[in-house]
């Protein structure tokens, strides 16, 4: 680690021995914000369910070109942000910065063009971006992401944006913004492209440096660059609204239209470009409002010509991914997180001399019965074991006491009320079925 980075670390209150802490940008989840995890995983799963998509998983690591060729050399993920690496073979390899490309190298793979249309696809996990970590944005992050392949009819960006929506509702998160754009297709691009080149190169001292390049690279990425110098510049521009095709500007309409039907409400945002170049037609962005937070939470679009780049059949697709590390940051400020779940249903206490080794069997039976059970393995006193299990949220405590231990009886306590009943040793399992069934 470097001085300054050291120094980053000393500032932030981190460990800094090497080695001792988790490396800049990553992160540990520890009981209970995994469950929350879980939680929110889980909607992701039901609400993809209703919606007809079903679940990929592709490698954390790709060949390199599958995201050069399918993310486009000029953008600051393939040029700034790729944790690259060789593997000892010498192939150069690359983490994951985004699920998009990785799914179309398997849908084309696995020739998944010749089935049936449109395929639907979702995926969860972690992606990885060498960003200048703050609040929300991390190195290692995950997504939840859907893309959805052979359809160029509007009504399925209408759809994948309304189960984008769904997600975000299901989670709690009511109050959001949908930011709507066409970027038309390369035709109607290159023109509005040339444009921007005309206008803005006159005056490309105004810039900033990075847009300063991109007006040789990537000339519509200056659209939405944050810096107030470029935004002052691109403000009296024409949107590129005005320069779709016949057919983009059909395609556009209708989308907005559909979404009408289904009762979406959106914002025009003709800046918005979205920084991978894959994109085509439909971009868009979800953003929460009322949470302080204005970076997008979900972000997505049509991306019509990328199958073919990378080698395959002329098929369409569409998609987006959600950042599931800043949900969870803005729903912690809200009240749509559910209360971390109880670790457990029964703990099972044991007091005087009881062998430790039925107690282990009684325990085993619980859980062999399906009923979460904790076991006391530190041998606290009666109370103190009562009180571990009240803080693990148990509804009942199994007391192995010595005396009724020998007479073949166990005591029952329903923490609720403090409720007690000796039950047969053999009866423990059904017993509390029961009772837990019952409450
Ligand atoms: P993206 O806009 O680059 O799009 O990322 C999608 C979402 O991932 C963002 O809106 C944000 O919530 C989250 N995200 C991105 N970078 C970070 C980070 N460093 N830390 C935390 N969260 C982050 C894509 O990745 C496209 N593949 C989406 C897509 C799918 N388009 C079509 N299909």
């Amino acid at each position: 680690m470097s001085e300054r980075a050291r120094g980053e670390e000393a500032a932030a209150g981190k460990a800094v021995a090497p080695g001792a802490a988790a490396v800049r940008g990553t992160r540990d989840i520890l009981p209970p914000e995994s469950s929350r995890w879980q939680w929110v995983e889980g909607v992701a799963r039901r609400v993809c369910e209703r919606y007809g998509y079903r679940e990929i998983r592709t490698p954390i690591f790709e060949a390199a070109t599958v995201f050069t060729r399918g993310i486009g050399e000029a953008t600051d993920i393939v040029e700034k942000e790729m944790y690259l690496f060789r593997d000892r073979a010498g192939r150069e390899l690359a983490l994951r910065p985004e699920g998009t490309a990785g799914v179309v190298r398997a849908f084309l793979e696995h020739k998944l063009y010749a089935g049936p249309l449109p395929v639907k696809l979702f995926y969860l996990g972690p992606m990885f971006r060498y960003e200048r970590p703050q609040a929300g944005r991390y190195r290692q992050f995950e997504q939840f992401g859907v893309e959805a392949f052979g359809s160029a009819d509007p009504a399925i960006d209408a759809e994948i944006i309304s189960l984008g929506i769904a997600f975000l509702e299901a989670v709690g998160l009511d109050r959001w913004e949908l930011r709507l754009n066409s970027i038309g297709c390369p035709t109607c691009r290159a023109a509005y492209r040339e444009m921007l080149v005309t206008e803005l190169s006159p005056r490309r001292q105004e810039l900033c440096r990075s847009c300063e390049q991109r007006l040789e690279r990537n000339p519509l990425r200056i659209l939405d660059c944050k810096e107030p110098g470029c935004q002052l510049l691109v403000e009296p521009l024409p949107g590129l609204e005005s320069y779709l095709c016949s057919d983009c500007r059909a395609h556009w309409e209708t989308v907005q239209h559909y979404l009408g039907e289904l009762g979406i409400s959106y914002r025009k945002y003709p800046r918005l470009v979205r920084g991978l170049d894959y994109y085509t037609r439909t971009v868009f962005e979800l953003v929460g409002t009322g949470l302080g937070s204005q970076d997008a939470l979900l972000g997505g679009g049509r991306y019509d010509g990328l199958v073919e780049a990378m080698g395959g059949p002329s098929v369409p697709g569409i998609g987006f991914a959600a950042g599931l590390d800043r949900l969870l940051m803005s729903l912690a400020g809200g009240d749509g997180l559910p209360p971390a779940a109880a670790a457990t249903d029964v703990y099972v206490a044991r007091a005087g001399e009881v062998p430790m080794g039925a107690v282990l069997q009684l325990a085993e039976r619980l859980r062999r019965a399906g009923i979460r059970t904790e076991l006391e393995l530190a041998g606290r006193s009666l109370k103190a074991q009562l009180k571990v299990a009240d803080r693990l949220g148990a509804r009942f405590v199994v007391i192995a006491g010595e005396a009724e231990w020998a007479r073949g009886l166990v005591t029952l306590r329903r923490m609720a009320d403090g409720l007690q009943e000796e039950v047969a040793r053999t009866e423990v399992p059904g017993r509390l079925s029961e009772l837990i069934s019952e409450t």
